[in-house]
């Protein structure tokens, strides 16, 4: 998704542009530019591909303004190219804007405008834009009334940050449904898409919400309300700097992430299990009494935080007798979910900005549901949406493939499940085991990331192969969901994750000899039937490599892997830990780029 940053400083702005670029680069993009005010006159300077290149073409120029606003593009409305990237000027060339979202009115603006004489340069829907501003600004002669007039006209998601010769101190800024993050110092005042932009120069940062507009301006920044009313807002200082967005002596990010899973989880759960039979959710504290009035619970989220929902509501049901449903959350508004009152809703969102799983939970507000945020980022759109946020404590994640936000969404899920087992007064011995399950998940992941060699041996397999299949039942087929999509999303490996019990309706008609079967058996009521499948592949040819547990091995597959033994309630989140290396090592093998796959971003905010 695009990145933005912008500055307004008594020092050169290009360093704060680009670093943030930098940073930003995880979110996924296809070009770059900056624009900064050099002596009355806009600097802008665009390239397509790698920031690397727009850094090439500045090399040889001389930099010096104070003020500026730089882009990160991941291409919406027309393909990547110079002329589409940001930022986006209007025809005199005295105004300047960078723009992440979508302008979904944007066609009948366009039209106006070109009826108005604007000539638009590109295929963008943020090029109507700074048309629009300037229009504005010609009948108002104030850039603030004219950013008011822009915003009360365009409809659909943005985070705009404009700069202008008319007024070139200052950096202007509103947004909507786009996330944006504002910082200070003393002598410069800057804003980003995501804190890691803007950690290096100040952890005190202000969060803009939908419709404010905000002025920078040499170290201070104004708010101020789609009217026009000032406003004051709270600073919040971030509580972790840039070296945990580092990788820490790893290859890659992804790797880094999958071996930070036992401080993530342990980080996770502190303060959170009390003795050996209480979970402590005070984000939940007034809620307690409201549990009893839900006849039923929604899981919504996308992706990898989809999967993590599958395992989460078969979970809850499972303790809490509550009926349970679970939804991809670019469906859930077009399935006409019946919801009401009675229902909980529970969103999950690594980012917290994903523009689905938003869309989602404005619905279940509007609908009168109870709604419950689980996010890894403090302060993102979610957690200020939702009635309440429980945080996973994962750190920033920023490698594309998730790993230690999946395996703390898991833990959080399961306390939730938890808590709210407890308050409806189903504890009982089985409870309490999996309390102390929980407790000792940290101290068993790290036993598995010592075997890490197996699963780089088991990669192996991949080799040669453009498919793989991963098959589990019950708790095990949400992990081998996402086993799958691990490895398709590193490795471009086609993999497909089926119902243990369902490959002879259909998906065995693919198993050939030689074919690879990566298959998770773990929960002891079942596992001997997901076996029985097994053989049904071996039979075929395939190679199996099996994941299950003590007492459960079958003969003839490639590989076994004993996970530790723990409440089967648990397993998904030891399981999770080989799935994710072996999708690492295959897309090593590969020659993949594990930390930016092609065609994927981080945070998603278009819909
Ligand atoms: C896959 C992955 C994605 C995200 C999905 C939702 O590894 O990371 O599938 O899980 O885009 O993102 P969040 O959790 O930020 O809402």
């Amino acid at each position: 998704m695009c990145g933005i940053t912008a500055i307004s400083a008594t020092k050169e702005a290009l360093p704060f542009l680009l670093q943030g670029l930098e940073k930003l680069e995880y979110r996924g993009y296809d070009s770059a530019g900056i624009t900064t005010i050099e002596n009355h006159r806009l600097f802008t300077k665009k390239a397509k591909g790698r920031l690397q290149n727009l850094k090439d073409l500045l090399k040889n120029e001389s930099v010096t303004g104070h003020v500026g606003i730089g882009h990160t593009r991941w291409a919406t409305h027309g393909v990547p190219s110079n002329l589409n990237s940001h930022p986006h000027t209007n025809n005199a060339d005295t105004i300047s804007l960078v723009h992440n979202g979508i302008i979904e009115n944007y066609r009948e603006l366009k039209d106006i405008l070109i009826l108005q004489g604007y000539h638009f340069q590109s295929e963008t829907d943020s090029e109507v834009v700074v048309h629009l501003m300037d229009y504005y600004y010609n009948k108002t002669h104030n850039l603030q009334a004219a950013l008011q007039k822009v915003i009360s006209r365009i409809e659909g998601s943005y985070a705009l940050c404009i700069v202008s010769t008319i007024d070139p101190d200052k950096v202007y800024i509103a947004k909507k449904d786009s996330p944006l993050v504002i910082g200070k110092t003393d002598n410069a005042s800057v804003a980003a898409s995501d804190i890691p932009a803007i950690l290096d120069y100040t952890k005190d940062v202000y969060f803009l919400n939908d419709y404010e507009i905000a002025i920078l301006d040499k170290g201070s920044v104004a708010f101020f309300d789609k009217d026009g009313h000032s406003i004051s807002k709270e600073l919040t200082t971030i509580p972790y700097d840039n070296e945990a967005a580092k990788k820490g002596g790893y290859d890659t990010f992804m790797l880094k992430e999958i071996h930070e899973q036992p401080h993530a989880i342990a980080e996770t759960l502190r303060g959170r299990v009390e003795g050996t039979d209480r979970i402590v959710l005070p984000e939940l504290n007034n809620m307690k009494d409201q549990f009893k009035t839900f006849n039923k619970a929604y899981f919504v989220a996308c992706g990898t935080a989809y999967h993590a929902c599958l395992s989460g509501a078969n979970i809850l049901e499972r303790l809490t007798k509550i009926p349970t449903f679970t939804q991809a959350a670019s469906e859930f508004r077009y399935c006409d979910p019946i919801i009401d009152e009675k229902t909980l809703c529970i969103f999950v969102s690594q980012s917290g900005e994903t523009a689905d799983t938003m869309a989602a939970l404005r619905l279940a507000k509007e609908k009168g549901c109870t709604t419950i945020a689980i996010a890894n980022v403090l302060g993102s759109s979610i957690s200020r949406e939702a009635d309440h946020t429980i945080y996973t404590c994962a750190g920033p994640e920023i490698a594309v493939a998730s790993t230690k936000a999946y395996t703390t969404q898991l833990i959080v899920l399961l306390l939730l499940a938890m808590y709210i087992a407890q308050a409806l007064g189903y504890e009982n011995e089985h409870y309490k085991r999996i309390i102390e399950g929980i407790a000792s998940l940290p101290e068993r992941i790290n036993n598995i990331l010592k075997d890490e060699k197996l699963f780089e041996n088991y990669a192996q397999y991949l080799k040669d192969l453009k498919d793989a299949y991963y098959i589990g039942r019950g708790l095990d087929y949400a992990s081998v969901l996402e086993g799958a999509l691990k490895l398709k999303e590193v490795s471009y490996v086609h993999a497909d994750a089926y119902i243990a019990g369902e490959l002879k309706h259909g998906p065995i008609a693919l198993i050939e000899p030689g074919s690879l079967v990566i298959a998770v058996a773990t929960q002891p009521n079942i596992a001997a039937k997901t076996i029985s499948n097994i053989q049904e592949t071996i039979a075929r040819g395939a190679n199996v490599i099996l994941f299950t547990i003590d007492g459960q091995e079958v003969g003839n597959v490639k590989e076994t892997y004993i996970l530790p033994k723990v409440d089967p309630i648990l397993q998904s989140v030891l399981v999770a830990i080989p799935l994710q290396l072996i999708a690492y090592y295959a897309a090593g093998i590969k020659g993949c780029d594990v930390d930016k796959p092609r065609n994927l971003a981080k945070s998603v905010t278009v819909e």
